[in-house]
């Protein structure tokens, strides 16, 4: 599937699109803040997680259309099996970090740290593999997310096409990306990336997997 030429135009992420990709993250994976009406916790979860990834993410892709953003791409580069900072995000993550520890040093449940820090502990596994030097640990798709209305539109294929040839220019030829039950992994088996590792150890009987895709860039 191809884009619509003119539809879509692409650019570097900058500090004005933090809290339209809060939202988008909000939207998508803090069902069990909101459904219970913690609105406040879940923006909060969606705004650290975003400058957590943008943290580690040398390269940023956001999509827009009508001027409004609506998709965005991060992506990672190792040094020496090390994440490369983005200096650019760094304040902002350090900031939204104080505040998504405080909040949860403030009394939080399970729920509440899953939104806050699970992906923190998926960066964690991330680095460890990283630092094994595994041949596809060059470079990470960190986050790859679409505004539902915009989704089917051959956004995301573009957008890891975009990724692919950023990874190449910073001199990557191999990268691994993350993802899990609860997001549309199908999405990497259907566009022929070979999954190289899963993890259930963190399935509580929900089926919870974390599943390692790894590809030429
Ligand atoms: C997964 C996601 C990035 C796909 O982006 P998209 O713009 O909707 O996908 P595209 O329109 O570019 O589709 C490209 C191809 O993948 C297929 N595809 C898209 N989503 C799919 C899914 N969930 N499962 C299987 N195939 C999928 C399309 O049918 C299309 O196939 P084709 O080229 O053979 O016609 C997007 O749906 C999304 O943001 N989901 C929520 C966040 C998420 O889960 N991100 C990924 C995991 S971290």
């Amino acid at each position: 599937m191809t884009i619509n030429p003119g539809e879509f135009t692409f650019r570097a992420a900058c500090h004005e699109d933090l809290d339209e990709f809060a939202d988008l993250y909000c939207t998508l994976w803090t069902n069990s803040l909101r459904n219970r009406g913690d609105f406040e916790d879940a923006m909060l979860a969606g705004r650290y997680n975003i400058s957590m990834q943008f943290n580690r993410s040398p390269i940023t892709i956001v999509a827009e259309a009508g001027g409004k953003p609506i998709a965005l791409c991060c992506v990672g580069v190792f040094d020496d099996g090390k994440p490369r900072v983005n200096e650019y995000w760094h304040e902002r993550y350090e900031d939204l970090l104080a505040q998504a520890t405080a909040r949860l040093e403030q009394g939080g449940d399970e729920r509440l740290a899953g939104c806050l820090f699970g992906d923190t502990r998926e960066k964690a596994t991330a680095d460890r593999f990283a630092a094994t030097g595994n041949e596809f640990a060059q470079a990470q798709i960190n986050l790859l997310i679409i505004r539902p209305e915009f989704q089917g539109k051959g956004l995301g294929g573009e957008l890891l096409r975009r990724a692919r040839t950023a990874i190449r220019e910073a001199g990557c030829t191999k990268f691994f990306l993350m993802t899990d039950s609860e997001s549309d992994w199908h999405f990497y088996d259907h566009i022929g990336m070979t999954r190289i590792a899963e993890d259930h150890s963190q399935d509580t009987g929900d089926g919870f997997t974390v599943y390692m895709y790894g590809d030429e860039a």
